[in-house]
């Protein structure tokens, strides 16, 4: 695979040095110069309406990141990607989230595989899996149907999973629940288990590794559970073999080591694998949605996956210059190279994506929160903004303040659906308009502001007109669908997926290793023993770990 192109030495990042150094944000006379600009800025892809209108740039801006696009070569850093090649250095792995939605008439042969044919196979399990539990057939060990579904992972086994059941909610066939089990501190397995009957409660163990330490511990815990509750209540006797009759009918496994998954405890029959070229922040379509498939049916899940593929050929065959998730990310380069913008927001008016800032991070910050290349030289520019957000429009009452008003460009996502899953009426009102009513306001006044004139012929005194004047000129990309099915869910996350891999080719960093989680980790493992009480451990500590280690000891009830 070639070595990455430092953008900033390409001609293109000299223009826009240029462009930026002669740009002053002006929407508003922006749009009164180009009545079309709302039109000419506007692209669509699959059920996507992307208004890019109100980002600080011109045409001469966009046309010079098209050409930075090309000259550090996104467009044949995709296409390799989809061929296979293992642009995944640092781990020398393929990267293939695609061929996950790419339907079963296609094929793509990887070193003699057809990973397609693969997918599928494992599908058909996942597919033909959940409508037995949906229709009664799984039944527990004492033959009742399940009821709840808890799923056990962390990172991209929990994120993807939880975020796409919640905004997908309306979808849930009656009767069934997914819980979410991820943090390793007990309250989380405590909580969630409490108010469960061990008969009718499925756990899927969902972990690429599985080695993955809150994810085995919580799952011995919730396997302690199970058995604890089920003899208690008489239901099944002790001994290993009811044990192991308990577990087969309690617990199913998601993981690329299906060798682990045995070794913990869980019948191989029992379990869905997927592949070492799926990233984990890559992988909620892949068997690690077996969750979501359970609570939503075969049928929803292969609309979700269909959006997906829906994006992922607009992306693959678009031009640059139309490529909504390639634009989207060279306007992320333009502003955290051009404008010093260390975050974004993504704010989706629509609760049931009340998650969906919470997997961006996960996706985008572990994909590119990076300071070296994929050839292993240091970065040549800023790298990996901060992804944050809440839905609208709860955000107006919290940190909005901060995104009109403060001194940061942050760069602002709206995601909304025009048909609401909830259409209520206030008396005569409708709310959804209500509620949209919010999402034009917000982009309108990012964008144009209000001048001390327009504070002052409200009446404002003199000395706070400087308080109430709204700047403008602050950058909103508008992002709208007809409805929030399974497949504009899945059109949204591959949007993301592949405005974060444009944003990684532009920087030239590996946006599919995350070594930089492993220190923590180690450290966790040297230090456990000094938590338990381990004076020879203790010793080795830093000063500060060993103070905090005491004050945990001396008040640990
Ligand atoms: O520690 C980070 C990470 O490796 C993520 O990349 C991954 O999604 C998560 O942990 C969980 O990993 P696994 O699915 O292997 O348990």
């Amino acid at each position: 695979m070639s070595d990455p192109v430092d953008a900033t030495t390409t001609p293109a990042w000299a223009r826009l040095t240029e462009l930026r150094a002669a740009y002053e944000p002006d929407l508003r006379g922006a749009f009164a110069a180009d009545p079309d600009r709302a039109a000419r800025f506007t692209r669509t892809a699959a059920d996507l309406y992307v208004d890019l209108s109100k980002n600080l740039v011109d045409d001469a801006i966009l046309a010079a990141l098209v050409e930075l696009a090309d000259q550090v070569g996104v467009p044949q850093r995709r296409d390799a990607m989809f061929a296979g090649k293992r642009i995944n250095v640092t781990e020398n792995r393929s990267v293939l989230h695609v061929a996950l939605r790419t339907p079963s008439d296609e094929s793509l042969v990887v070193d003699g595989t057809d990973v397609v044919a693969d997918v599928h196979r494992v599908l058909d399990k996942v597919y033909a899996f959940s409508d037995k539990v949906r229709s009664g057939d799984w039944v527990g060990v004492t033959g009742k149907r399940i009821e709840t579904v808890v799923n056990i992972g962390i990172g991209g086994s929990d994120l993807g999973p939880v975020m796409v059941y919640e905004a997908l909610k309306p979808y849930v066939q009656e009767g069934l629940t997914c819980r979410f089990v991820s943090n390793i501190d007990p309250t989380d397995v405590a909580v969630n288990t409490a108010d469960l009957d061990p008969e009718t409660t499925l756990f899927i163990v969902a972990s690429k590794t599985f080695t993955t330490l809150e994810t085995l511990t919580n799952a011995r815990l919730a396997r302690s559970w199970l058995l604890d509750g089920l003899r208690a209540s008489g239901a099944v006797g002790e001994g290993d073999d009811n044990a192991r009759a308990a577990v087969a009918k309690h617990f199913v496994a998601v993981s690329t080591a299906l060798d682990k998954v045995e070794a913990f405890g869980i019948d191989p029959k029992n379990a869905f694998g997927f592949w070492d070229w799926v990233g984990g922040r890559y992988s909620v379509d892949s068997a690690i949605g077996t969750s979501v498939c359970v609570a939503i049916g075969p049928e929803n899940f292969a609309d979700f996956l269909a959006g997906f593929h829906a994006v992922d050929v607009h992306f693959r065959d678009t031009p640059t210059a139309k490529n909504v998730p390639m634009l989207m990310g060279l306007l992320n380069v333009w502003y955290d190279g051009f404008f010093d913008a260390a975050s974004h927001a993504v704010l989706p008016y629509a609760q049931y994506l009340h998650r969906f800032a919470a997997y961006l991070q996960q996706l985008t910050m572990e994909s590119n929160g990076k300071g070296v290349r994929w050839d292993g030289t240091p970065v040549t520019t800023a790298t990996g903004e901060v992804f944050w957000g809440e839905p609208g429009t709860n955000g107006q009452h919290a940190f909005y303040q901060l995104i009109h008003q403060g001194t940061r460009v942050i760069p602002c996502d709206f995601i909304t659906v025009a048909t609401p899953a909830h259409p209520l009426l206030d008396g005569e009102t409708d709310v959804q308009e209500l509620f949209l009513a919010n999402f034009f306001a917000q982009t309108a006044a990012l964008a144009f502001g209000k001048t001390a004139e327009e504070v002052r012929a409200e009446g404002t005194a003199e000395a706070i007109v400087p308080a109430r004047v709204f700047t403008g000129n602050r950058p909103t990309t508008s992002v709208m669908a007809p409805a929030l099915t399974p497949s504009v869910v899945g059109q949204l996350i591959a949007l993301y997926e592949h405005i974060t891999f444009t944003q990684g080719v532009v920087w030239g960093i590996d946006s599919f290793d995350q070594w930089g989680v492993e220190l923590g980790k180690q450290l966790a493992q040297q230090v456990t023993p000094a938590v338990g009480g381990d004076e020879e451990a203790l010793a080795k500590q830093d000063a500060s770990t060993q103070a905090l280690i005491r004050y945990y000891r001396e008040h640990r009830a």
